[in-house]
């Protein structure tokens, strides 16, 4: 069953978020294994991260990791890695050598061939890497990470671990993604959705499983949702 958490607002929905986040670290210790996170890009995540840098030493040996990357150099605009760094990773002091950002700047094939090499060295497989937490967003079309409605990137096989996407319908084009496998073998995937935009795309996750809705993939078991009420579906479908 999926855990959904409706919170007054953003705020509160990020607050909560943050709170979780710290959990999954702590629980991950608990069972002797050091933590490996992949984070989001996007918009909804920032105030998590703000919030998460808070407190640093939830973070100190932490393995981070990206869902996504936009193929721009860390330093633009666009890139997820950037947001990341200038809401969680520099405030809170992480150490370089532990944060494996995506390397956008070599193009979708390249870059997704280098860090599923990475990936695969750094972290236990079975058979594909298998992180402990993946943050996620969602699209209103309910697109996760950059695996898009209907995308070929959907029909990977289940050894795949970092893809290539060309045609990305959400600006800019060219990314690189985390597979749907890899998505699916995380122990836990953490969804974070705010603003009514989103309140279709969350129904629609938690109706029947299809393509058209990437997230509707994900292992509903080892799923938590958190929303504000502007994103909440109008009935809980689950
Ligand atoms: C990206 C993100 C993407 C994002 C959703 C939601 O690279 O764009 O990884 O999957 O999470 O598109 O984006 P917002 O949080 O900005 O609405």
């Amino acid at each position: 069953m999926t855990r959904l958490t409706a919170c007054p607002n953003a705020e509160s929905a990020a607050e909560r978020a943050a709170r979780d986040v710290v959990r999954q670290l702590e629980a991950v210790r608990g069972q002797g294994r050091t933590p490996h996170i992949a984070l989001t890009g996007g918009d909804t995540p920032q105030r998590t991260y703000e919030l998460l840098a808070r407190e640093p030493e939830h973070w100190r040996d932490v393995e981070v990791w990206f869902g996504d990357e936009r193929c721009v150099p860390p330093d633009h605009e666009q890139s997820n890695y950037r947001m990341a760094a200038l809401a969680l990773l520099n405030p809170a002091g992480i150490a370089a050598e532990r944060v494996h950002r995506m390397e956008g700047e070599l193009g979708p094939d390249e870059g997704a061939q280098r860090y599923a090499q990475l990936l695969a060295r750094r972290v236990d497989a079975d058979p594909v890497p298998v992180l402990d937490l993946i943050v996620l967003g969602i699209g209103p079309d309910g697109h996760v990470a950059s695996l898009f409605p209907g995308a070929p990137t959907l029909r990977a096989g289940d050894d795949a671990i970092c893809l290539p996407v060309h045609e990305s319908p959400k600006p800019p084009p060219q990314r690189i993604t985390l597979s749907l496998a890899v998505l699916r073998a995380a122990r836990r995937c953490l969804l974070l959705a705010t603003g009514a935009s989103k309140a279709d795309a969350i129904g629609a996750m938690l109706a029947e499983p299809t393509p058209s809705v990437p997230a509707s993939l994900l292992v509903r078991e080892r799923l938590t949702v958190i929303v504000d009420d502007a994103a909440a579906p109008t009935e809980d479908p689950r």
